[in-house]
């Protein structure tokens, strides 16, 4: 579905991105994972235009999206849930994920899009007329991500949706991300919590440094010692 194919991406000296290759295939999900700065924001943020890519060629469905404005890339299915838990803080919740579906024109389908997701996210129901702002880190990240699916993504990409959560709440961002696979959707998804994200993943790419370490099977990457304790401060398993 994804293909990106050396792809650089640099904020005018600063080289953050340094020739990746990768793949996301449809109905996989990826994990992207490496230390702070190593440039996997920059790298999915290039794949939405909200990074410049200075070379390389990123293609969805193997049509050439490189440089394109963000809004043309969405239409085209493909999202991204930031960093930082991004929500309009002075906006209900649900004008916020009303402001997900504004590239759509099918009324029905944005209709019937929030009912499931009003149903897969109790909580956003409960608090459907609050300002975003009064939310909670965890359930403005639900808002975050439920915002992106209500723009009917084929892919969705994650930048690390659980951090600074407490544990409890990780594991039902996690439980949600299963949720969401069992379903089939596409996720290419940054993690600093590699463990979480190897469970859910079928395959995985580590960078560092702006350049990849490992790309293979999350299996693979997990028996790995060597890349988990060198690049991710984890044991191997
Ligand atoms: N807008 C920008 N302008 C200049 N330099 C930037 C910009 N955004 C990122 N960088 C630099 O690019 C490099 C990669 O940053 P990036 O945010 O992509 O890393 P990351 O892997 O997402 O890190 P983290 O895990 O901390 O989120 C860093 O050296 C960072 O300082
Ligand atoms: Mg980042």
């Amino acid at each position: 579905m994804l293909q990106l194919e050396n792809v650089h991406v640099s904020y005018g000296p600063i080289k953050a991105v340094r020739g990746v290759s990768l793949e996301v295939k449809g109905g996989e999900i990826v994990a992207l994972l490496g230390p702070n700065g190593a440039g996997k924001t920059s790298l999915v943020s290039s794949v939405v235009g909200l990074a410049p890519t200075s070379a390389g060629k990123i293609r969805l469905d193997g049509a050439d999206i490189t440089g394109e404005p963000t809004e043309r890339i969405v239409t085209r299915g493909i999202t991204l849930t930031p960093e930082g838990r991004r929500v309009f803080a002075d906006l209900t919740v649900g004008e916020n994920l009303q402001l997900g579906a504004a590239c759509r024109k099918d009324r029905d389908g944005v209709a019937e899009d929030l009912e499931t997701y009003l149903e897969l996210f109790p909580i956003l129901r409960k608090r459907y007329a609050a300002r975003a702002r009064m939310l909670s880190g965890g359930e403005q990240q639900m808002l975050a991500i439920a915002r992106s699916l209500m723009s009917r993504p084929k892919m969705l990409m994650l930048d690390e949706p659980s951090l600074g959560l407490a544990p409890r709440v990780v594991d039902q961002i996690f439980e949600l991300l299963h949720g969401l696979r069992s379903k089939g959707l596409t996720m290419l998804l940054v993690e600093q919590n590699a463990n979480e994200a190897l469970e859910l993943a079928d395959s995985a790419y580590v960078i560092a440094s702006g350049s990849l370490v490992f790309g293979g099977k999350a299996a693979d990457l997990k028996a790995s010692g060597e890349v988990m304790e060198m690049y991710l401060g984890l044991e191997g398993h």
